[in-house]
């Protein structure tokens, strides 16, 4: 189903964005994007341009400590720009688990035994296990919303049944890493708003396909990773810098007490923040658009998920036409990711032969184990296919004929 919502907006010249990646000359067709994305060249340079210009910490004395000063607020302003975020909300760290691990810990220092936390079957375990864990430690209970197996969806009253006047916390996602189904985020964030929850948003597998509104989804904090997103190997959080001030991590005793620094442990990585920058640049970059870095983010995600829609379709099609492959999960509203079987080899063997003629598609569970022990998988999983922006018609085209070159 195509959205209305995406249809107006410009079309990607794929061709000028393969142009981008010098990774993909070496000649393989990536549908591994969602395990992370394939770098543009302007993105690697900017991360050896800081490395190279001269950084000490943070200051405003020296040129070197002015730099990583810029580096940092600059990236929190991309960061902003991308998200819909205030930039004093834009906290960064290694990874998103790591940060989602911190700020569970953190907040679980408040609950105890009778409050509850709301985790989802749908999400990858970052964004479950580090929530049951915390719980666990605090004497709070666990409570899950489940989703259809079949569908892949996840409904809002599988969340809101799970609610209660005890919740604290629901963690849910904005879109599954393997079956892309997009829940209705905005819907459950007001749910759990009226029982007084916090509402933890995964966005590590949205942000790369959708534009994003943290706002409009109603997220109090939504963690996403640059990796996936053309960027560095490393972690964001946002939230309203208000919620950020009174929530008080461990820290070191010289450490800074503001916010966002405050939930910084240690010295950033001045030079992936530098590269996180230039890759929120090249999203603005990827469509023409006009106004403001924030305007140009919204018009080129609008294009990324429209091309992204109508090249999955193609592939869908092409996948469940073949008698051999089960496509898992069919969510009506979803990212441009897709999880299959092939009948007669474990999705491992399929990964590899795939490999073999030069189509990137894993096999696993993707840390989403909940999910494909809930849809039957196993820990074994599936194959997954991960469109991106730089997916054209040929990959597509790779991608099938290597299946069914297997399906026979
Ligand atoms: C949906 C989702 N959430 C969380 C993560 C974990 O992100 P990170 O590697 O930054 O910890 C991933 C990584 O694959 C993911 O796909």
């Amino acid at each position: 189903m195509i959205d209305d919502t995406v249809t107006a907006a410009p079309s990607l010249d794929v061709a000028h964005v393969r142009a981008a990646f010098p990774a993909l000359a070496l000649g393989a067709a990536h549908f591994d994007g969602p395990g992370g994305s394939q770098v543009p060249r302007v993105v690697a340079e900017a991360v050896g341009e800081a490395m190279l210009a001269g950084l000490a910490n943070r200051g405003t004395v020296t040129a070197a400590e002015r730099r990583a000063d810029d580096v940092v607020r600059g990236a929190r302003a991309a960061v902003a720009d991308l998200l819909g975020a205030p930039e004093q909300g834009v906290v960064f760290g290694r990874s998103m688990t790591q940060l989602t691990y911190d700020l569970a810990r953190t907040l679980a220092r408040t609950w105890g035994p009778g409050d509850e936390v709301v985790v989802t079957r749908l999400d990858h375990d970052a964004n479950i296990r580090p929530w049951v864990q915390a719980a666990q430690a605090a004497g709070a209970s666990v409570r899950w919303a489940d989703f259809d197996p079949s569908s892949g969806e996840l409904s809002v009253e599988q969340v809101t049944q799970a609610l209660s006047e005890r919740t604290r916390l629901v963690a849910v996602t904005a879109a599954s890493n393997v079956l892309g189904t997009r829940p209705d985020v905005a819907a459950i964030s007001a749910a759990a708003h009226a029982v007084g929850a916090l509402v933890h948003v995964d966005g590590v597998h949205l942000t790369p396909h959708a534009p994003v509104d943290v706002t409009a989804l109603g997220a109090d904090f939504f963690a996403c990773s640059p990796y996936k997103f053309f960027g560095p190997h490393l972690g964001c959080l946002v939230a309203d810098p208000a919620l950020l001030q009174g929530i008080h991590p461990d820290k070191l005793l010289p450490s800074s007490d503001a916010v966002p620094e405050r939930l910084e442990l240690g010295t950033l990585p001045y030079e992936l923040l530098a590269g996180t920058t230039a890759a929120v640049d090249f999203i603005a970059d990827l469509a023409p658009g006009q106004g403001a870095r924030r305007e140009r983010v919204l018009t080129s995600m609008a294009a990324v998920e429209r091309h992204e829609e109508l090249l999955v379709e193609r592939l869908r099609d092409e996948l469940a036409g073949l008698p051999a492959v089960t496509l898992h999960g069919a969510p009506r509203h979803r990212t441009p990711t897709l999880l299959f079987s092939v009948a007669g080899h474990s999705p491992a063997r399929v990964h590899e032969l795939l490999a073999a003629q030069g189509v990137n598609a894993p096999a696993g569970s993707f840390y989403a184990v909940e999910a494909a022990r809930w849809m039957g998988l196993g820990d074994t999983g599936a194959v997954r296919a991960g469109l991106a922006p730089y997916t054209d018609d040929e990959d597509v085209e790779r991608l099938v004929a290597g299946v069914r070159s297997l399906a026979r």
